[in-house]
């Protein structure tokens, strides 16, 4: 097992993090609950076999608990009525702790609701996604979607404890860990070249249990280290969004004409546009926007769109992303494998050919 600390200047009680295989039966010996007031558990649909394994580990009295829909389907303002009244009905009070045991769109749902119920109750994330698991679950982001525009209504408060358990992936369908592993690329891209080379240096379905704890925890060290340094995301923070400004686009024109894409292979795709804009301004060398190109394929995500999205449309969805500071589009660009630098504005003819070499069939 591999634990460690996070701690925000903002808040002087720092979070646990765990990471191992058959963490959740340790629950109540890695987390005090007996010292919370009443226990309430938020589960994922999808995690329900995670679910009964925690059940199975509590003491008869935290026996409540709320199964919601995961994904993107609850996370609004009726998913989290429901959380709220939940936690209503169950007396909670600001002693108690809520439990959440299921994907990011979960965590965050429920996540807000703990932020906002009585200005705050303790929170335990047993993150069941590979996405879950390497970046939602860290570094105290929640929210919601409101009026179709993605995480409009949020907050930010450190969950207390953060149980990893590799275990629980294992029901977890390839496109699902896919998603997850995009970030662990990022993580290496932006920050630690040696952790790129090894995780791009064979298929992400490839890696064992016992690999994936390893993985997963480094992920963790550099997510907190960002974290760490910028809890608001006001600078460093915003270093994570790297591959996230064309990929937010792709996946906007994807989900608008339900074309299958999922947010990994949309970051993925997005992390070669903005690696080649790295290298045709002059930040990084062509042999390293080849390493990264190459990297990503091997670890078995794509490199290209699936079909020609048009270069005018992807355009304009850049030109929506919340990131922008009035129109300007703020890049993320890498300084090399392993270093970037954020706030970067970028010449639009290098927009648009970035936009046209992550076209299907570009060589
Ligand atoms: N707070 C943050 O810092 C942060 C960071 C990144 C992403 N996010 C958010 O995370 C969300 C995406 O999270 P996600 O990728 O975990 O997707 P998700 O939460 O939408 O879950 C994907 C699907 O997997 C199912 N599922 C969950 N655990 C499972 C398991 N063990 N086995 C089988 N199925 C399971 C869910 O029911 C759901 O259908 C987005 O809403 C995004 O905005 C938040
Ligand atoms: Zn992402």
């Amino acid at each position: 097992m591999r634990s460690l600390s996070i701690q925000v200047p903002r808040t002087e009680r720092s979070s646990r993090l765990w990471a191992g295989r058959g963490l959740i039966e340790q629950v109540p010996s890695l987390v005090p609950v007996g010292d919370y007031s009443s226990v309430a558990v938020v589960a994922d649909a999808g995690a329900h076999e995670a679910c009964s394994r925690l059940f199975a580990a509590l003491p008869q009295t935290c026996s409540r608990c709320l199964v919601l829909d995961g994904g993107e389907r609850n996370k609004d303002i009726n998913g989290l009525g429901r959380v709220w009244q939940f936690f209503v009905e169950q007396g909670l009070d600001r002693r108690s702790l809520v439990v959440t045991v299921g994907g990011g769109a979960l965590s965050d749902l429920v996540g807000f609701a703990a932020a906002t119920f009585m200005r705050g109750i303790a929170l335990l994330h047993i993150p069941t996604t590979l996405l879950a698991q390497v970046d939602a679950s860290i570094g105290g982001k929640t929210g919601v979607n409101f009026m179709g525009i993605k995480n409009l209504l949020g907050a930010v408060m450190q969950p207390a404890g953060v149980v990893i358990d590799i275990d629980a992936l294992a029901s977890l369908p390839p496109r699902e860990l896919c998603s997850g592993f995009a970030e662990i690329l990022k993580h290496g891209l932006i920050q630690d070249a040696p952790y790129f080379e090894l995780t791009s240096s064979r298929p992400f379905s490839a890696w064992s249990p016992e690999e994936l704890v390893e993985v997963v925890f480094r992920s963790c060290e550099i997510k907190r280290s960002v974290v760490e340094a910028d809890e608001t995301e006001q600078g460093p923070r915003k270093t994570l969004n790297f591959g996230h400004t064309i990929g937010h686009a792709v996946e906007g024109y994807a989900l608008e004409h339900g074309i299958p894409l999922t947010h990994g292979e949309a970051v993925a795709i997005g992390m070669v546009g903005e690696a080649l804009i790295s290298w045709r301004s002059g930040r990084i060398s062509e042999g390293e926007f080849l390493a990264v190109r190459a990297g990503i394929g091997r670890a078995g995500l794509p490199v290209s769109l699936p079909t020609p999205f048009p270069v005018a449309e992807l355009r304009q969805l850049l030109a929506r992303d919340k990131k922008n500071i009035g129109s300007q589009v703020r890049w993320v660009l890498l300084d090399r494998i392993g270093a970037c630098s954020f706030d970067l504005s970028v010449p639009e003819a290098l927009v648009v050919e970035a936009l046209t070499a992550i076209q299907a069939n570009c060589p």
